[in-house]
């Protein structure tokens, strides 16, 4: 594998189900992500998307082919070392930010740290500085459900980069979200990633976010249907 690539998969296969009920999802994916690279993947409903993207980030299993992950072959991770290879290595947001309800944001913000056994207090300074950059230190405190839609989502972009991960993978992380919510958390997912050379996967419908990305890949149906370049800079200014 070259050096330069931080995901790679060949022939990748997903079958949900068995016998006469089995659904071939993902027909046979091959392609590969560079480091750095901030990619979009698009393409209309039920093409795959999300299967691709949790295969990616270590979530769900596949039935063939291969897939190497920040240069580990993840089929060969025993689930327990999955689970920790993705801590430390992969940052997600969903669509519906997923946020602790009975923390407030930036207890949230720091758990990734908490977890893999950083002090407390190094943990709450690292989250309060992310924050910041979100422009949400006045809204550190509050619970998610006293945050607008958002504020939640940018809170939970925090909490995907807080640990620096080497990659975020956003399924439809904009989908709830007005047009101007959406650009202003792109473009802060997207300045922290430059900034810190993170790999950013994120799927979107929006033709106006995925101009945003160096690269755009379509699914329909299980297979690749184009790849393109979009003449985005990977190194603005
Ligand atoms: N857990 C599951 N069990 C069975 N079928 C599934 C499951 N998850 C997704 N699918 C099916 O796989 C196909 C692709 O789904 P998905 O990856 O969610 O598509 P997308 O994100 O592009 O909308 C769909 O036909 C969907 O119904
Ligand atoms: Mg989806």
């Amino acid at each position: 594998m070259d050096a330069t690539s931080i995901i790679r998969t060949e022939n990748l296969e997903k079958i949900y189900g068995q016998g006469r009920n089995a659904l071939r999802v993902l027909k046979g994916i091959t392609m590969e992500v560079r480091r750095g690279e901030i990619l979009s993947i698009m393409g209309p409903s039920g093409a795959g998307k999300s299967t691709l993207l949790n295969l990616i980030g270590c979530l769900d299993s596949f039935q063939s082919g291969t897939l190497v992950v920040d240069g580990m072959d993840v089929s060969r991770l025993s689930v327990d070392a999955l689970s920790d290879f993705r801590n430390r290595h992969i940052g997600f947001v969903f669509q519906l930010h997923n946020l602790l309800p009975e923390f407030t944001a930036l207890e949230n913000v720091a758990m990734p740290l908490l977890i893999r056994r950083i002090s407390a207090q190094r943990a709450r300074e690292t989250a309060i500085e992310i924050i910041s950059k979100f422009g949400l230190s006045d809204r550190a405190h509050h619970k998610p459900a006293e945050l607008s839609g958002g504020e939640c989502q940018r809170i939970a972009v925090a909490r995907a980069i807080v640990g620096n991960p080497h990659i975020v993978l956003a399924d439809e992380p904009t989908g709830s979200l007005d047009s101007e919510n959406s650009k202003s958390l792109i473009e802060g997912l997207f300045a922290l990633g430059r900034e810190h050379k993170t790999t950013i996967v994120i799927v979107t419908h929006s033709h106006e976010i995925a101009s945003m990305t160096e690269r755009t890949i379509t699914l329909f149906d299980g297979e690749i249907r184009s790849d393109t370049k979009n003449g985005v800079s990977a190194q603005p200014k």
